[in-house]
Protein backbone atom coordinates (compact mmCIF):
# COMPACT_ATOMS: atom_id res chain seq x y z
CA UNK A 1 0.00 0.00 0.00
CA UNK A 2 1.35 3.23 -0.89
CA UNK A 3 1.77 5.30 2.37
CA UNK A 4 -0.13 8.78 2.70
CA UNK A 5 -2.31 8.95 0.28
CA UNK A 6 -5.95 8.26 1.31
CA UNK A 7 -9.46 8.26 0.04
CA UNK A 8 -12.91 7.08 -0.15
CA UNK A 9 -13.32 4.17 -1.98
CA UNK A 10 -14.01 4.38 -5.89
CA UNK A 11 -17.65 4.24 -7.26
CA UNK A 12 -17.27 1.89 -10.27
CA UNK A 13 -19.18 2.38 -12.94
CA UNK A 14 -19.48 -0.03 -16.10
CA UNK A 15 -19.53 0.90 -19.01
CA UNK A 16 -22.81 1.26 -20.53
CA UNK A 17 -21.69 -1.05 -23.77
CA UNK A 18 -22.14 -4.12 -20.66
CA UNK A 19 -25.98 -2.36 -20.07
CA UNK A 20 -28.18 -5.80 -21.04
CA UNK A 21 -25.42 -8.24 -22.03
CA UNK A 22 -26.38 -11.38 -19.64
CA UNK A 23 -24.02 -12.36 -17.77
CA UNK A 24 -24.13 -16.60 -18.48
CA UNK A 25 -27.17 -18.32 -16.51
CA UNK A 26 -25.26 -21.06 -16.72
CA UNK A 27 -22.61 -20.41 -14.43
CA UNK A 28 -25.12 -20.81 -11.03
CA UNK A 29 -25.61 -24.35 -12.11
CA UNK A 30 -22.31 -25.10 -12.68
CA UNK A 31 -20.99 -23.72 -9.85
CA UNK A 32 -23.74 -25.50 -7.53
CA UNK A 33 -22.61 -28.78 -9.39
CA UNK A 34 -19.21 -28.33 -8.33
CA UNK A 35 -20.52 -27.31 -4.72
CA UNK A 36 -22.33 -30.47 -4.84
CA UNK A 37 -19.21 -32.61 -6.27
CA UNK A 38 -16.90 -31.09 -3.61
CA UNK A 39 -19.24 -32.60 -0.98
CA UNK A 40 -18.99 -35.97 -2.45
CA UNK A 41 -22.06 -35.80 -4.10
CA UNK A 42 -22.33 -37.96 -7.43
CA UNK A 43 -23.35 -35.69 -10.16
CA UNK A 44 -24.14 -36.98 -13.70
CA UNK A 45 -23.05 -33.52 -15.65
CA UNK A 46 -24.16 -32.47 -19.01
CA UNK A 47 -23.11 -29.68 -19.11
CA UNK A 48 -19.95 -29.68 -20.69
CA UNK A 49 -19.81 -27.53 -24.26
CA UNK A 50 -16.54 -29.45 -25.07
CA UNK A 51 -15.29 -33.32 -26.09
CA UNK A 52 -14.16 -35.35 -22.96
CA UNK A 53 -11.10 -36.58 -24.99
CA UNK A 54 -7.79 -35.02 -24.98
CA UNK A 55 -5.93 -33.49 -27.91
CA UNK A 56 -4.64 -35.91 -30.25
CA UNK A 57 -0.91 -36.79 -29.44
CA UNK A 58 0.29 -35.52 -32.66
CA UNK A 59 -1.17 -32.35 -32.40
CA UNK A 60 0.26 -31.58 -28.80
CA UNK A 61 3.97 -33.09 -29.78
CA UNK A 62 4.16 -30.47 -32.94
CA UNK A 63 3.42 -27.65 -30.13
CA UNK A 64 5.68 -28.76 -28.18
CA UNK A 65 8.46 -28.59 -30.93
CA UNK A 66 7.85 -25.51 -31.86
CA UNK A 67 7.63 -24.05 -28.52
CA UNK A 68 11.31 -25.93 -28.02
CA UNK A 69 12.61 -24.67 -31.22
CA UNK A 70 11.99 -21.34 -30.18
CA UNK A 71 8.37 -20.19 -31.76
CA UNK A 72 7.86 -17.93 -29.18
CA UNK A 73 7.87 -14.31 -30.33
CA UNK A 74 4.59 -12.48 -31.89
CA UNK A 75 3.56 -13.38 -35.03
CA UNK A 76 1.75 -11.58 -38.27
CA UNK A 77 -1.88 -10.57 -36.83
CA UNK A 78 -4.12 -12.76 -38.86
CA UNK A 79 -2.11 -15.74 -38.24
CA UNK A 80 1.08 -17.73 -39.29
CA UNK A 81 1.19 -17.62 -43.05
CA UNK A 82 2.27 -21.93 -43.35
CA UNK A 83 -1.28 -22.21 -41.06
CA UNK A 84 -3.37 -19.87 -43.06
CA UNK A 85 -2.36 -21.48 -46.70
CA UNK A 86 -3.15 -24.94 -44.68
CA UNK A 87 -6.94 -23.63 -44.15
CA UNK A 88 -7.29 -22.67 -47.33
CA UNK A 89 -6.19 -25.98 -48.68
CA UNK A 90 -8.90 -27.66 -46.35
CA UNK A 91 -11.60 -25.32 -47.06
CA UNK A 92 -11.13 -26.21 -50.48
CA UNK A 93 -10.94 -29.57 -50.58
CA UNK A 94 -13.31 -30.71 -47.72
CA UNK A 95 -16.07 -28.10 -47.99
CA UNK A 96 -15.38 -26.47 -52.16
CA UNK A 97 -14.58 -23.19 -50.70
CA UNK A 98 -11.81 -21.50 -52.66
CA UNK A 99 -10.08 -18.86 -50.06
CA UNK A 100 -6.63 -17.07 -50.71
CA UNK A 101 -4.36 -16.99 -47.67
CA UNK A 102 -5.20 -13.39 -47.49
CA UNK A 103 -8.88 -13.83 -47.14
CA UNK A 104 -8.15 -15.75 -43.73
CA UNK A 105 -7.68 -14.69 -39.78
CA UNK A 106 -7.08 -17.17 -37.40
CA UNK A 107 -8.08 -16.17 -34.11
CA UNK A 108 -8.60 -17.00 -30.46
CA UNK A 109 -11.15 -19.46 -31.00
CA UNK A 110 -13.93 -19.41 -33.01
CA UNK A 111 -15.62 -17.01 -30.73
CA UNK A 112 -13.10 -14.69 -30.93
CA UNK A 113 -13.25 -14.77 -34.81
CA UNK A 114 -17.29 -14.27 -34.75
CA UNK A 115 -16.47 -11.39 -32.16
CA UNK A 116 -13.95 -10.07 -34.63
CA UNK A 117 -16.09 -10.03 -37.87
CA UNK A 118 -19.37 -8.72 -36.01
CA UNK A 119 -17.69 -6.10 -34.68
CA UNK A 120 -15.75 -5.28 -38.46
CA UNK A 121 -19.01 -5.34 -39.52
CA UNK A 122 -21.80 -4.12 -37.67
CA UNK A 123 -22.85 -0.71 -36.93
CA UNK A 124 -24.94 0.68 -33.89
CA UNK A 125 -29.07 0.38 -34.97
CA UNK A 126 -27.79 -2.51 -37.33
CA UNK A 127 -30.11 -5.48 -37.29
CA UNK A 128 -28.70 -8.73 -37.23
CA UNK A 129 -31.21 -12.13 -37.88
CA UNK A 130 -30.13 -15.09 -35.27
CA UNK A 131 -32.46 -17.71 -35.43
CA UNK A 132 -33.60 -19.72 -32.41
CA UNK A 133 -32.82 -21.68 -30.47
CA UNK A 134 -29.08 -20.17 -30.83
CA UNK A 135 -26.05 -20.65 -29.02
CA UNK A 136 -26.15 -17.90 -26.38
CA UNK A 137 -22.96 -15.96 -27.59
CA UNK A 138 -24.69 -14.73 -30.79
CA UNK A 139 -26.67 -12.35 -29.52
CA UNK A 140 -24.54 -10.82 -26.95
CA UNK A 141 -21.42 -10.61 -29.40
CA UNK A 142 -24.34 -8.30 -31.75
CA UNK A 143 -24.91 -6.62 -28.52
CA UNK A 144 -21.89 -5.25 -27.74
CA UNK A 145 -21.10 -4.25 -31.36
CA UNK A 146 -24.07 -1.70 -30.61
CA UNK A 147 -26.61 -3.52 -33.13
CA UNK A 148 -29.47 -5.13 -33.01
CA UNK A 149 -30.22 -8.93 -32.34
CA UNK A 150 -33.27 -9.79 -34.46
CA UNK A 151 -34.45 -13.54 -32.79
CA UNK A 152 -36.30 -15.52 -35.22
CA UNK A 153 -37.80 -18.29 -33.77
CA UNK A 154 -37.43 -21.48 -35.66
CA UNK A 155 -40.36 -24.19 -35.06
CA UNK A 156 -39.88 -27.49 -33.21
CA UNK A 157 -42.18 -29.15 -36.08
CA UNK A 158 -39.47 -27.94 -38.25
CA UNK A 159 -36.87 -29.59 -36.31
CA UNK A 160 -35.78 -26.29 -35.07
CA UNK A 161 -35.00 -24.65 -38.58
CA UNK A 162 -36.07 -21.69 -39.84
CA UNK A 163 -37.55 -22.05 -43.09
CA UNK A 164 -36.75 -19.40 -46.53
CA UNK A 165 -40.05 -17.89 -46.24
CA UNK A 166 -39.81 -17.10 -42.07
CA UNK A 167 -36.05 -15.54 -43.12
CA UNK A 168 -37.16 -13.42 -45.98
CA UNK A 169 -40.05 -11.53 -43.64
CA UNK A 170 -37.26 -11.10 -40.39
CA UNK A 171 -35.30 -9.00 -43.32
CA UNK A 172 -35.77 -5.39 -43.21
CA UNK A 173 -33.75 -2.67 -44.29
CA UNK A 174 -31.61 -2.91 -41.44
CA UNK A 175 -30.37 -5.86 -41.95
CA UNK A 176 -26.46 -6.43 -42.06
CA UNK A 177 -26.56 -10.11 -41.55
CA UNK A 178 -28.03 -13.68 -40.70
CA UNK A 179 -25.95 -16.33 -38.45
CA UNK A 180 -26.48 -19.95 -38.97
CA UNK A 181 -25.29 -22.37 -37.55
CA UNK A 182 -25.30 -26.19 -38.77
CA UNK A 183 -24.79 -28.41 -37.46
CA UNK A 184 -26.53 -26.42 -34.38
CA UNK A 185 -25.97 -25.78 -30.42
CA UNK A 186 -27.71 -26.54 -28.31
CA UNK A 187 -30.17 -28.33 -30.74
CA UNK A 188 -27.53 -30.18 -33.16
CA UNK A 189 -29.86 -29.98 -35.86
CA UNK A 190 -27.99 -29.75 -39.63
CA UNK A 191 -29.78 -27.82 -42.64
CA UNK A 192 -29.69 -30.52 -45.60
CA UNK A 193 -27.98 -28.44 -48.77
CA UNK A 194 -31.54 -27.92 -50.34
CA UNK A 195 -32.65 -26.05 -47.72
CA UNK A 196 -29.59 -24.40 -47.16
CA UNK A 197 -29.59 -23.50 -51.23
CA UNK A 198 -32.85 -22.58 -50.27
CA UNK A 199 -31.92 -19.86 -47.63
CA UNK A 200 -28.81 -18.76 -49.65
CA UNK A 201 -31.30 -17.93 -52.38
CA UNK A 202 -33.50 -14.90 -49.81
CA UNK A 203 -29.70 -13.47 -48.79
CA UNK A 204 -28.71 -13.13 -52.06
CA UNK A 205 -32.07 -11.64 -53.29
CA UNK A 206 -32.02 -9.63 -50.11
CA UNK A 207 -28.65 -9.22 -50.16
CA UNK A 208 -27.35 -8.87 -46.71
CA UNK A 209 -24.19 -11.30 -45.55
CA UNK A 210 -24.17 -14.24 -43.47
CA UNK A 211 -22.49 -16.08 -40.89
CA UNK A 212 -21.88 -20.05 -41.26
CA UNK A 213 -20.49 -21.37 -38.06
CA UNK A 214 -19.63 -24.28 -39.08
CA UNK A 215 -17.84 -25.64 -35.92
CA UNK A 216 -19.33 -28.82 -35.50
CA UNK A 217 -18.67 -29.69 -39.35
CA UNK A 218 -17.34 -32.71 -38.47
CA UNK A 219 -19.10 -33.90 -35.74
CA UNK A 220 -22.08 -35.72 -37.46
CA UNK A 221 -24.26 -38.80 -37.65
CA UNK A 222 -27.17 -39.38 -39.91
CA UNK A 223 -27.80 -39.24 -43.25
CA UNK A 224 -27.91 -35.32 -43.79
CA UNK A 225 -24.68 -33.92 -45.85
CA UNK A 226 -23.11 -31.37 -44.23
CA UNK A 227 -22.84 -28.39 -46.77
CA UNK A 228 -20.92 -25.23 -46.31
CA UNK A 229 -23.04 -22.64 -47.28
CA UNK A 230 -20.63 -20.24 -49.59
CA UNK A 231 -20.28 -23.45 -51.71
CA UNK A 232 -23.46 -23.13 -53.39
CA UNK A 233 -22.71 -20.51 -56.00
CA UNK A 234 -20.63 -17.40 -56.30
CA UNK A 235 -23.52 -15.10 -55.10
CA UNK A 236 -23.68 -16.33 -51.94
CA UNK A 237 -19.80 -16.86 -51.76
CA UNK A 238 -19.21 -13.30 -51.81
CA UNK A 239 -21.21 -12.56 -48.99
CA UNK A 240 -20.89 -15.74 -47.14
CA UNK A 241 -18.22 -15.63 -44.01
CA UNK A 242 -16.89 -18.83 -42.83
CA UNK A 243 -16.33 -19.44 -39.15
CA UNK A 244 -14.56 -22.39 -38.30
CA UNK A 245 -12.39 -23.61 -35.16
CA UNK A 246 -10.35 -26.47 -33.72
CA UNK A 247 -11.94 -27.05 -30.33
CA UNK A 248 -14.77 -29.22 -30.93
CA UNK A 249 -13.57 -31.81 -34.19
CA UNK A 250 -10.02 -32.55 -32.41
CA UNK A 251 -10.63 -31.66 -28.92
CA UNK A 252 -8.43 -28.43 -28.69
CA UNK A 253 -10.79 -26.12 -26.32
CA UNK A 254 -8.26 -24.94 -24.59
CA UNK A 255 -6.08 -24.38 -27.18
CA UNK A 256 -8.07 -20.98 -28.48
CA UNK A 257 -8.02 -21.60 -31.65
CA UNK A 258 -10.40 -20.64 -34.77
CA UNK A 259 -10.93 -18.95 -37.89
CA UNK A 260 -12.86 -17.25 -39.94
CA UNK A 261 -12.66 -16.83 -43.84
CA UNK A 262 -14.68 -14.42 -45.94
CA UNK A 263 -14.36 -11.96 -48.80
CA UNK A 264 -11.40 -9.99 -48.11
CA UNK A 265 -12.52 -6.39 -46.92
CA UNK A 266 -14.14 -8.23 -44.12
CA UNK A 267 -11.26 -10.03 -42.84
CA UNK A 268 -8.84 -7.05 -43.03
CA UNK A 269 -11.83 -5.60 -40.95
CA UNK A 270 -11.58 -7.95 -38.82
CA UNK A 271 -7.76 -7.79 -39.07
CA UNK A 272 -8.20 -4.04 -37.30
CA UNK A 273 -10.21 -5.47 -34.66
CA UNK A 274 -7.48 -8.11 -33.63
CA UNK A 275 -4.49 -5.88 -33.94
CA UNK A 276 -5.51 -4.27 -31.09
CA UNK A 277 -7.11 -6.18 -28.75
CA UNK A 278 -4.89 -10.05 -29.17
CA UNK A 279 -2.46 -9.28 -31.80
CA UNK A 280 -2.22 -12.61 -32.34
CA UNK A 281 -2.73 -16.47 -31.28
CA UNK A 282 -0.61 -17.70 -29.00
CA UNK A 283 2.53 -18.74 -31.78
CA UNK A 284 3.77 -22.03 -31.22
CA UNK A 285 0.01 -22.93 -30.49
CA UNK A 286 -0.59 -22.22 -34.22
CA UNK A 287 1.88 -24.84 -35.06
CA UNK A 288 -0.45 -27.54 -33.14
CA UNK A 289 -3.64 -26.43 -35.63
CA UNK A 290 -1.16 -27.01 -38.30
CA UNK A 291 -0.84 -30.44 -37.01
CA UNK A 292 -4.01 -30.82 -36.45
CA UNK A 293 -4.76 -30.02 -40.20
CA UNK A 294 -1.89 -31.82 -41.72
CA UNK A 295 -1.85 -35.15 -39.88
CA UNK A 296 -3.82 -38.26 -39.08
CA UNK A 297 -7.08 -37.62 -38.70
CA UNK A 298 -7.77 -40.68 -37.21
CA UNK A 299 -8.60 -39.79 -33.94
CA UNK A 300 -11.48 -37.01 -35.21
CA UNK A 301 -13.18 -40.50 -36.67
CA UNK A 302 -12.67 -42.11 -33.36
CA UNK A 303 -14.53 -39.09 -31.75
CA UNK A 304 -17.32 -38.80 -34.07
CA UNK A 305 -17.96 -42.87 -33.90
CA UNK A 306 -18.06 -42.87 -29.81
CA UNK A 307 -20.31 -39.32 -29.74
CA UNK A 308 -22.50 -41.50 -32.66
CA UNK A 309 -23.28 -44.23 -30.10
CA UNK A 310 -23.56 -41.50 -27.45
CA UNK A 311 -26.10 -39.39 -29.52
CA UNK A 312 -28.43 -42.76 -30.29
CA UNK A 313 -28.52 -44.26 -26.51
CA UNK A 314 -29.12 -40.55 -25.09
CA UNK A 315 -31.95 -39.96 -27.72
CA UNK A 316 -33.79 -43.38 -27.35
CA UNK A 317 -33.67 -42.62 -23.46
CA UNK A 318 -34.97 -39.28 -23.09
CA UNK A 319 -37.55 -40.55 -25.75
CA UNK A 320 -38.64 -43.15 -24.13
CA UNK A 321 -39.77 -40.71 -21.39
CA UNK A 322 -43.18 -40.04 -21.14
CA UNK A 323 -43.87 -36.15 -21.55
CA UNK A 324 -40.92 -35.85 -22.77
CA UNK A 325 -40.12 -35.05 -26.64
CA UNK A 326 -36.76 -34.73 -28.16
CA UNK A 327 -35.89 -33.63 -31.77
CA UNK A 328 -33.19 -36.11 -33.21
CA UNK A 329 -30.04 -34.68 -33.46
CA UNK A 330 -27.72 -34.73 -37.09
CA UNK A 331 -24.54 -33.59 -35.47
CA UNK A 332 -22.63 -31.47 -32.22
CA UNK A 333 -23.02 -33.58 -28.94
CA UNK A 334 -25.87 -32.37 -27.85
CA UNK A 335 -30.08 -32.83 -27.21
CA UNK A 336 -32.46 -30.16 -27.12
CA UNK A 337 -35.50 -32.28 -25.41
CA UNK A 338 -38.62 -30.27 -24.82
CA UNK A 339 -39.64 -29.84 -20.91
CA UNK A 340 -42.78 -27.75 -22.15
CA UNK A 341 -45.36 -30.59 -20.64
CA UNK A 342 -43.70 -30.56 -16.91
CA UNK A 343 -44.70 -26.75 -16.68
CA UNK A 344 -41.75 -25.70 -15.22
CA UNK A 345 -39.84 -22.97 -17.05
CA UNK A 346 -35.98 -23.78 -18.07
CA UNK A 347 -34.18 -22.50 -15.25
CA UNK A 348 -36.56 -23.89 -12.52
CA UNK A 349 -36.45 -26.96 -13.69
CA UNK A 350 -32.64 -27.04 -14.06
CA UNK A 351 -32.35 -26.60 -10.51
CA UNK A 352 -34.85 -28.90 -8.80
CA UNK A 353 -33.29 -31.93 -11.28
CA UNK A 354 -29.64 -31.03 -9.77
CA UNK A 355 -30.55 -30.58 -6.24
CA UNK A 356 -33.45 -33.68 -6.34
CA UNK A 357 -31.59 -35.93 -8.86
CA UNK A 358 -27.55 -34.59 -9.28
CA UNK A 359 -27.78 -34.34 -12.40
CA UNK A 360 -26.88 -31.00 -14.33
CA UNK A 361 -28.08 -29.92 -17.61
CA UNK A 362 -28.64 -26.43 -18.99
CA UNK A 363 -31.41 -24.27 -18.93
CA UNK A 364 -32.73 -23.49 -22.32
CA UNK A 365 -33.72 -19.98 -21.68
CA UNK A 366 -29.86 -19.46 -22.53
CA UNK A 367 -30.38 -20.26 -25.41
CA UNK A 368 -33.81 -18.70 -26.61
CA UNK A 369 -36.13 -21.18 -25.33
CA UNK A 370 -37.71 -21.35 -21.95
CA UNK A 371 -38.96 -24.75 -22.48
CA UNK A 372 -36.00 -27.02 -23.36
CA UNK A 373 -33.04 -27.84 -21.77
CA UNK A 374 -29.79 -28.78 -23.59
CA UNK A 375 -28.07 -32.19 -22.47
CA UNK A 376 -24.69 -32.25 -23.49
CA UNK A 377 -23.17 -36.42 -24.27
CA UNK A 378 -19.64 -35.03 -24.17
CA UNK A 379 -19.76 -37.96 -21.60
CA UNK A 380 -19.12 -41.35 -21.49
CA UNK A 381 -22.29 -43.84 -21.48
CA UNK A 382 -22.61 -45.42 -18.08
CA UNK A 383 -22.83 -41.73 -17.30
CA UNK A 384 -25.40 -40.88 -19.72
CA UNK A 385 -27.49 -44.32 -19.06
CA UNK A 386 -27.76 -43.16 -15.42
CA UNK A 387 -27.98 -39.65 -15.70
CA UNK A 388 -30.95 -40.40 -18.05
CA UNK A 389 -32.65 -42.91 -15.53
CA UNK A 390 -32.30 -40.06 -12.42
CA UNK A 391 -34.08 -37.51 -15.16
CA UNK A 392 -36.72 -40.03 -15.59
CA UNK A 393 -37.24 -40.58 -12.53
CA UNK A 394 -37.14 -36.45 -11.81
CA UNK A 395 -39.71 -36.18 -14.72
CA UNK A 396 -42.13 -39.20 -13.31
CA UNK A 397 -42.47 -37.04 -9.73
CA UNK A 398 -43.63 -34.10 -11.55
CA UNK A 399 -47.16 -33.28 -10.84
CA UNK A 400 -48.27 -32.33 -13.72
CA UNK A 401 -47.00 -35.47 -15.47
CA UNK A 402 -49.98 -37.58 -14.95
CA UNK A 403 -51.93 -35.03 -16.38
CA UNK A 404 -50.32 -35.83 -19.91
C1 LIG B 1 -21.94 -22.93 -32.16
C2 LIG B 1 -20.62 -22.57 -31.56
N1 LIG B 1 -19.85 -21.68 -32.19
C3 LIG B 1 -18.65 -21.32 -31.70
C4 LIG B 1 -18.18 -21.85 -30.52
C5 LIG B 1 -16.84 -21.37 -30.02
O1 LIG B 1 -15.88 -22.34 -30.02
P1 LIG B 1 -14.34 -21.99 -29.78
O2 LIG B 1 -14.25 -20.55 -29.44
O3 LIG B 1 -13.88 -22.88 -28.69
O4 LIG B 1 -13.65 -22.30 -31.08
C6 LIG B 1 -18.95 -22.77 -29.81
C7 LIG B 1 -18.48 -23.31 -28.51
O5 LIG B 1 -19.21 -23.86 -27.74
C8 LIG B 1 -20.20 -23.15 -30.35
O6 LIG B 1 -20.98 -24.04 -29.73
Amino acid sequence: MASGVRGAPPQIHLAERLNGIAPSMTLAISARSRALRAQGVDVCGFGAGEPDFDTPEHIKQAAIAALQRGETKYATVAGIEKLRVAIAKKLATENGLSYEPGQIQVSGGAKQALYNVIMALVNPGDEVIIPAPYWLSYPEMVRLAGGKPVILNASEANRFKITPDELDRAITRRTRLVILASPSNPTGVMYAPDELAALARVIVERDVLVISDEIYEKLVYGDVVQRSIGSLGDDIFARTITVNGFSKAYAMTGWRLGYAAGPRAIIEGANVVQSHSLSNVTTFAQYGALAALEGDQGPVEVMRQAFAERREVIHRGLRSIPGITCVRPDGAFYVFPSIASTGLGSIAFCERLLEEEHVAVVPGQSFGSDEHVRFSYATDLATIEKGIERFARFVKRLPIHSTI
